[in-house]
């Protein structure tokens, strides 16, 4: 009989150790089953008196073990219980907390120029073309009429790539012309944004890398008054309708006849001023009629079509605009420069 009380009382024990309730309510029945005033020790108490003398010490230190056992894994349970609801309050997201406002990027100056051309552009029709950096002597100078030992090719130093005599960094965005041109059937009214090198000594003035946007229209008929109609809209949208334009008689390869084209001073708007080196006009792009030869070149019958082109810089016209006295803060992204033009656009 004393056997199977220590039996059943050996069992408990075990049935303590082993016990792993999972969450709170089930360590509150493991204190109510162990520890409670009902507790499962209780009834086998009495049991102490079918214990012969010699084993009741034994039984009274079973029965402490016991107490103590329950006692300990209860204190370490309701531990690890109240840790874990920490825990899980912890992980819990305040949707009413405030954010973490994040900073609010801006436009580069010279995407908000290039930007501002091309939507001018695209409302009169040019759709954008685009095209590679890396280009061969073909596309950006022999199909532009500008053969190997033509002496045009000195007015534009060019970077070569390594080991080529005909890979280089594109020189001027008319590269995208003879690409367009080669591929499409006119009518063709396109604009090409896009960066260019020229191995130039990089200073306050010149980098060796910069922006340009191109234009090109062919279709039958396309005459010199609608090219310079199409700069005049493209002028008075971009710097105010009061925008007048002047044409120079220039000089390209790829176009006959060349002109340079002056917009009326935006800054001072004709009283003078040193944007304009007190003459009241500045200058932002090369243009022309497209040069037959370079229709032929591209595949067009230059006797049916026609067209004009120009191109012009970005990076003087945003230096202008913003009256940025150094080129290369361009190409620097400083945060403190970029920052500065938030509020545009
Ligand atoms: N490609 C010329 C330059 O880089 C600009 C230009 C483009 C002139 C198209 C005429 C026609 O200076």
């Amino acid at each position: 009989m004393a056997a199977e009380i220590f039996d059943r009382l050996q069992q408990i024990l075990d049935e303590i150790k082993t016990a792993s309730p999972r969450n709170a309510a089930e360590v509150e029945q493991f204190r109510i089953k162990y520890l409670g005033s009902k507790n499962i020790l209780k009834p086998l108490m009495g049991g102490i008196r079918e214990v012969a003398n010699e084993q009741k010490r034994e039984f009274g230190q079973l029965i402490n073990t016991l107490k103590k056992t329950a006692e300990e894994k209860f204190q370490s349970l309701k531990t690890a219980a109240e840790q874990a609801a920490e825990q899980a309050d912890a992980q819990q997201i305040d949707l009413t907390a405030p954010g973490h406002p994040r900073p609010l990027g801006s436009r580069h100056p010279i995407s908000i120029i290039m930007k501002q051309i091309v939507d001018i552009f695209a409302r009169i029709g040019f759709t954008v073309a685009e095209d590679r950096e890396i280009e061969d002597d073909w596309h950006n100078f022999t199909a532009m009429n500008t053969p190997e030992d033509h002496p045009a090719r000195d007015m534009q130093d060019t970077f070569y790539l390594k080991d080529s005599t005909h890979l280089l960094l594109r020189t001027h965005t008319s590269s995208v012309q003879s690409r367009v041109m080669k591929n499409t059937t006119p009518p063709i009214r396109i604009i090409a944004p896009g960066r260019v090198y020229r191995n130039e000594t990089i200073s306050a003035r010149a980098h060796c890398q910069f922006h340009q946007v191109e234009g090109l229209y062919v279709d039958e008929n396309v005459s010199f008054a609608d090219m310079k109609q199409t700069l005049l809209y493209f002028a008075q949208e971009m710097y105010g309708p009061d925008t007048k334009i002047r044409l120079r008689p220039s000089y390209f390869p790829f176009t006959e006849p060349s002109a340079e084209m002056d917009v009326s001073c935006f800054i001072c708007r004709g009283d003078g001023c040193n944007v304009c080196k007190y003459t009241t006009w500045v200058e932002i792009l090369g243009c022309g009629m497209v040069d037959p030869q370079v229709l032929e070149n591209c595949g067009i019958d230059s006797e049916r079509y026609s067209g004009f082109a120009f191109g012009m810089g970005i990076e003087r016209q945003a230096m202008l605009r913003y009256r940025i006295n150094d080129i290369r803060l361009l190409f620097e992204n400083d945060v403190r420069f970029l920052r500065q033009f938030t509020s545009a656009l």
